[in-house]
């Protein structure tokens, strides 16, 4: 079964969809035999030569690489060459393509695939989903594209982006504001702080409150209660009074911040306009405003698509080609996704288009001769609820008063528990009180304490308490006599004995706690 690798050739692309290393695993872990048009990796640094090495053929042009070909493999959706080559005519019958195509936007594109007929595999159709992660290459390339913002933004601007304290005077670190955080804007919140810039964000899913803390950054939010969860992990409109109250945060935020990378979007629909005219003149000259979305509109008013316009010494950037400026990088991610799905797909054995699968389905949009696009919504996580069949007569019911309500349980318990103590105070020896009230002491300022650590440090705080607890080795040392180890007689006395596996256990207790601890700071630490 042949793959075919397409030479890129929409302009500014230098991503490839596949590098020797994942044709290597198309051919040895899924048994496809794999042609690669003739250049196909020279603008992100990979040789014809490496690929041979790797086991592929190389083809001289597009219409030989696609010669018999079962499977096509491209970045962008196909297209009719400068030359006149048209990717899509030259493709065989029944061909299976996978690529991004943008089926929403390219109407046109989906009747000439259902045409000839070939059935396409949208890359950017895959749903997000648990399973689907390692084939979702629009998460891939966000993350790249989140990074290489940072990059981008740092090189326009013209200072640091962490402070310094130097013999010639203080720099202040850059303030970075980070507007959508999803995969391309934690991406670029992770890579603006390893810079040492102060980050904030902002989204209108509050889920990702504690991802966007635990990078480092301020997540900024709105006296304002909507909640921006929308299907599949992705966010929903808002309503006017949201974004006009987030768009009064941003201009506020604009007279301090000196970088603003913005990515804020919904699946499918035209980027919000987020920054407008008065947001951009509170910005100090020399700041960047980096518009990711820029492809969809642009988050900001003045964005135009793959150039830099500078307004008032305010350059707004909108490259919609971030993953392409780090081919190399993109192109091995992209390559691992495609060969993940391929293996999904039953590799070359068992290759196979199974509608059944959500994943396959969501992400096939021509197929037999059919525009499958869009495919089926999805029903999950609430089951299906059969409608249940009309009662017979429904009885009049009069509802029995429940003998308690809650709030008197509560009292009733407290009253219990007081009573409990209350005899235990009277009957129990003094020390038995002692030891039960610095018990109930303890429960309550460990208690305290934890309620108030991070959920991220949970862990390192149990490994440590962990440790600490191994104290039991005092007490089981002070049971071991040592008279009775010296005299070998300690085999025969059970305090002993089980003093010593005491110490045994409450030693590798201690040790592994704190290295557990260790480990685990360091997961922390930069
Ligand atoms: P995503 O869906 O994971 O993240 C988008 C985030 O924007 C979500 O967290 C969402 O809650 C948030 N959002 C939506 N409306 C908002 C609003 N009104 N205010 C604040 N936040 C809002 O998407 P992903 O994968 O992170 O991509 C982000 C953007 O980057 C998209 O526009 C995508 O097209 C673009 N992109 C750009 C590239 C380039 O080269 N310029 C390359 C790859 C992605």
């Amino acid at each position: 079964m042949i793959v075919t690798v397409l030479k890129e050739a929409s302009a500014n692309e230098k991503r490839v969809a596949a590098t020797p290393a994942t044709v290597e695993r198309l051919i040895k872990k899924l048994g496809f035999q794999v042609r690669v048009e003739t250049n196909a990796g020279s603008l992100a640094g990979i040789a014809d030569e490496q690929y041979i090495e790797a086991g592929a053929e190389i083809a001289p042009s597009a219409s030989d690489a696609l010669q018999d070909a079962a499977v096509v493999l491209k970045v962008r959706a196909p297209i009719v060459r400068d030359d006149g080559t048209d990717e899509i005519a030259l493709m065989p019958e029944n061909a299976t393509l996978i690529s991004f195509i943008q089926p929403g936007q390219n109407e046109a594109l989906l009747k000439k695939l259902q045409a000839r007929p070939i059935s396409t595999l949208a890359m950017d159709m895959v749903p997000r989903i648990t399973r689907a992660q390692k084939l979702d290459a629009l998460s891939s390339m966000a993350n790249i594209a989140g990074y290489r913002a940072v990059v981008e933004s740092a090189n326009l601007f013209g200072r640091f982006f962490t402070g310094q304290i130097t013999a010639a005077g203080k720099m202040p670190p850059a303030k970075v504001l980070v507007i959508g955080a999803g995969v391309a804007g934690l991406a670029a919140i992770g890579a603006a702080r390893s810079l040492g810039a102060i980050v904030r964000a902002f989204d209108t899913r509050p889920a990702v409150k504690e991802q966007v803390e635990s990078m480092g950054a301020e997540f900024l939010e709105l006296s304002f209660e909507e909640d921006g969860t929308g299907e599949g992990g992705y966010a929903k409109t808002m309503s006017k009074e949201f974004i006009a109250a987030e768009m009064q945060l941003f201009k506020e935020q604009a007279q301090e911040v000196d970088v603003i990378i913005t990515t804020a979007l919904i699946p499918g629909k035209a980027a919000p306009k987020l920054i407008l005219e008065e947001c951009v003149d509170m910005l100090k000259p020399g700041s960047v405003v980096m518009d990711l979305a820029a492809e969809a509109g642009g988050n900001c008013v003045f964005t135009e698509k793959d150039k830099v316009v500078e307004r008032k010494g305010v350059k707004i950037v909108g490259f919609s080609d971030l993953p392409s400026r780090m081919a190399p990088t993109a192109s091995q991610l992209y390559g691992m996704n495609l060969v993940h799905f391929l293996d999904d797909l039953g590799g070359a054995e068992n290759f196979q288009l199974d509608l059944e699968d959500e994943v396959t389905r969501g992400a096939l949009v021509t197929h037999q001769g059919e525009i499958t696009y869009p495919p089926p919504k999805v029903e999950r996580l609430v089951p299906k609820l059969e409608p249940a069949a009309p009662a017979e007569e429904p009885e009049p019911q009069t509802e029995a008063e429940p003998l308690f309500g809650p709030g008197d349980l509560k009292r009733l318990s407290l009253v219990g528990l007081g009573l409990l103590l209350a005899f235990i105070g009277f009957v129990a020896p003094a020390t038995f009180v002692g030891h039960l009230t610095v018990f109930v002491l303890a429960c309550f300022v460990g208690w305290q304490v934890v309620w108030n650590v991070t959920a991220s440090l949970h862990t390192p705080l149990m490994s440590v308490t962990n440790a600490i607890s191994g104290i039991i080795l005092l007490g089981a040392m002070h049971q071991v006599s040592d008279h009775k180890l010296l005299e070998g007689s300690w085999l025969t006395d059970p305090v002993t004995i089980l003093g010593v596996i005491a110490i045994v256990l409450a030693a590798i207790n201690i040790s592994g706690g704190f290295l557990v601890t260790q480990r685990m700071l360091k997961m922390f630490q930069k």
